[in-house]
């Protein structure tokens, strides 16, 4: 079986890695991969984003299916394109990818099917969002409505900060298009949980939870980044709360997105608040997370590949997923100056040093000659599975210890919630 991984950071590197332990994998090539990516599939020079480019490429080589890392060539209609080609491929519609792609469509689709999210409300101008800001309480939560790479979310302590917010996203627009509409909703507290299920269009799968580290510094402080740490599972969902979140969130997403004729398939990503009310959705993605995928995909026994096709054909119902039981915990190390401007060329020792225990995943890598140097902010993610979150923890930042870049950062407290329960 040949496949095609799009994308280029650590999740695909983590995509790459899974998809690997399939016998049946002949052939893997990832366009455009990195670094690390390269020591396991053949990486080849197109862009993420450059939809008919790979589709073209998928007809040259004969690909069997694609499996699509990031969210901007899925809101592009890659899936639809591949489907109308006569591809396999695995990931959202473009009209499913709308959860994503429109926070306007997901909170109106929430509303339509009573599914637990914050209180909100849209706008297309800027008068009217800053007309709705008074007689509010802070903070509240102004969000671009299209893709704006994880930074469209501004949390506003007032009104004065809302109206700034406003005149960013809207006046300036400094997620370009993605600010032609807004939301402005709610500020919700709770601890935060990243739920990942596999869909078909009409049945899905939990894939066990996950949590992420989005701020930069220890301790939730400092500015958001793409995610600095993940691991899995996270004690805050329980069983009870699993079950809750698959019935009053996930199942009515894929039943309403089937209802609407827009039935989901591929991965359906919840972020959601477990507050204290309940669990409610902060956003979806339509897609894995990362660097959710890098802490699942090591506990993942059912196959992989078996699972994708499973969605593609939707025959998600006939199977079950097994887990190793042994938690997850996966370090993002950073480059100099991340998550502002940061700098890239410098080369990475240690590498060669890693334990059996240990996986690094590589996202901002490239190989010059022998050497491989830094090429992202996000450089690295390194993981391994232990007896126990503490040892897990205890594996990962000795893996970490071995490795080392000018400028690497990273968090010393991945996981720690996890402990502290
Ligand atoms: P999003 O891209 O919508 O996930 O937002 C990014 C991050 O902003 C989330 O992971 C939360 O930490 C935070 N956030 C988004 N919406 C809210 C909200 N309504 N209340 C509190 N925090 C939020
Ligand atoms: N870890 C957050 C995301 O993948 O969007």
């Amino acid at each position: 079986m040949k496949i095609l991984v799009v994308g280029s950071g650590g999740r695909e590197h983590a995509l790459c890695w899974k998809i690997k332990q399939n016998p049946k994998v002949t052939e893997l090539y990832c366009a455009p991969g990195n670094g690390g990516i390269a020591s396991l599939a053949e990486c080849v020079d197109i862009k993420a984003d450059d939809i008919i480019a790979l589709a073209d490429f998928a007809h040259e080589k004969g690909i069997d299916l694609t499996v699509v890392g990031p969210e901007v060539p899925l809101v592009k209609g890659i899936v639809d394109l591949f489907k109308e080609e006569g591809l396999k491929i695995f990931g959202p519609s473009e009209a499913a990818a709308r959860l994503e792609g429109s926070k306007v469509f997901a909170k109106n689709f929430m509303k339509r099917w009573g599914i637990p999210t914050a209180k909100y409300a849209t706008f297309m101008d800027a008068k009217a969002a800053v007309a709705y800001l008074a007689n509010h309480s802070y903070p509240l939560v102004v969000k671009a409505s299209g893709l704006a790479a994880g930074k469209g979310v501004i949390i506003c302590q007032n009104q004065f900060e809302a109206e700034e917010a406003i005149q960013k996203i809207m006046g300036e627009k400094i997620f370009k298009e993605a600010g032609n509409n807004l939301v402005i909703e709610e500020f919700l507290t709770g601890e935060e949980a990243s739920i990942l299920a596999v869909c078909d269009g009409q049945s899905f799968l939990l894939l066990d939870s996950s949590q992420d580290h989005k701020r930069i510094f220890d301790d939730d402080k400092g500015p958001n980044t793409g995610g600095m740490g993940a691991y899995s599972p996270t004690p805050v969902v329980t069983d009870a709360l699993r079950k809750v979140i698959a019935d009053t969130i996930i199942r009515p997403v894929v039943e309403g997105m089937a209802d609407e004729e827009a039935p989901f398939k591929g991965i359906l990503y919840a972020g959601v608040m477990i507050t204290r009310d309940g669990p409610k959705v902060l956003e979806f993605n339509v897609r894995f997370g990362d660097p959710e995928t890098q802490a699942i995909l090591p506990r993942l026994k059912t196959d992989f590949v078996e699972l994708m096709l499973a969605s593609v054909e939707g025959k998600i119902s006939s199977l079950s997923l097994e887990w190793d039981e042994r938690p997850c915990v996966c370090v993002v190390m950073a480059a100099g100056g991340y998550p502002g401007d940061y700098v890239t060329g410098k080369a990475i020792s240690g590498l060669d040093q890693m334990s059996t225990g240990a996986i690094v995943f590589h996202a901002g890598t490239k190989k010059q000659g022998d050497t491989i140097v830094t090429s992202g902010g996000r450089v690295l993610g390194v993981t391994a599975l232990g007896n126990g979150i503490e040892d897990a923890i205890t594996q990962a930042y000795s893996a970490i210890a071995k490795i080392a870049f000018e400028g690497a950062h990273y968090r010393k407290d991945i996981g720690k919630r996890a402990l502290n329960r």
